[in-house]
């Protein structure tokens, strides 16, 4: 009897290995690379076309904000390390949250942008913190509600671990997961959800991303901000752009804004009226 041929390998998957075996991006959720890399083949690139360019868009809105190797077993050990001396955390969790483009940009404002923001609301009872990046380090600079619950998603499954270690150590009623948000974004209400920093990110993947997801969240109020500088320094009117693009995105919404400036972060506050 004839031997079949072998089956053929899956090019989708076959692309998704590739990406993953780099030890750069094996910890990003594999149902986002997987969505990537059928965009890249569905273009008519080759294999190897294909793994170059999903490799450089997962760069482009996801490791470039990783400053090196995120020492996450060191950070851990750090932590319990320090976290019985109240003195020691603030310095420690400065100092980790340097490792992240984005809250290393936000850490010489640190008190004034939470206190800010949290100063405009309610309190508040439960967050849920989408494209988290290591922004759940600054929960003890957020004046929550006692008891509070912090939801934190973002793609890298080795920086979620670490950030449940981190709830754990700091006896936080916090919980994160690996989540592709343009697809798969938490559906449960909550009174705040937090998007820093990240539409800009998404819609370099997805352009509808922005709209589609504010449009999934079911949060009393939003917090959403824009990066007003590059990651290499350079203004370049953004603030303008952003701020137009934004008020774009929500231009039929019933809530009321409050727009705040940091010195690198564009902030809006949306407080949804009673019902
Ligand atoms: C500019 S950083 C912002 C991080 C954090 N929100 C902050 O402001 O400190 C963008 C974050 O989005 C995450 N990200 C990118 N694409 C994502 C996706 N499809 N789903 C979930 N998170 C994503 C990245 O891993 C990165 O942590």
């Amino acid at each position: 009897m004839p031997l079949s041929p072998p089956p053929q390998a899956d090019p989708i998957q076959s692309v998704v290995a590739a990406v993953l075996a780099s030890r750069k991006y094996r910890a990003i959720a594999p149902e986002l690379v997987a969505s990537i890399a059928a965009g890249e083949l569905a273009k008519g690139r080759s294999h190897k076309a294909a793994v170059k360019a999903t490799k450089n868009q997962l760069h482009q809105s996801a490791a470039v904000y990783q400053t090196g190797r995120m020492a996450y077993d060191q950070w851990l050990s750090a932590l319990k390390q320090v976290w019985p001396d109240v003195d020691g955390r603030e310095p420690l969790l400065r100092g980790l949250m340097a490792e992240h483009t984005s809250t290393n940009e936000r850490l010489p404002f640190l008190d004034e942008f939470y206190s800010r923001i949290f100063a405009l609301l309610p309190p508040i009872h439960s967050v849920l913190d989408i494209a988290c990046g290591l922004n759940p380090l600054s929960l003890p600079w957020m004046p929550l509600a006692s008891q509070a619950t912090y939801h934190a998603v973002d793609i890298f499954s080795d920086q979620i671990a670490f950030l449940n270690n981190f709830f754990r150590v700091a006896n936080m009623s916090g919980k994160a997961e690996t989540r592709n948000v343009l697809t798969d974004c938490p559906p449960e209400p909550v009174d705040l959800a937090l998007i820093l920093k990240t539409i800009p990110c998404l819609e370099q993947m997805d352009k509808s991303a922005g709209s589609r997801l504010l449009g999934s969240i079911r949060a009393r109020h939003l917090v959403v901000s824009f990066p007003i500088r590059s990651l290499g320094g350079r203004q370049k009117g953004m603030a303008d752009t952003y701020a137009a693009h934004f008020t774009a995105l929500i231009a039929d919404w019933d809530v009321q804004v409050t727009r705040l400036d940091f010195a690198n972060e564009l902030v809006f506050v949306l407080q949804r009226q009673p019902q």
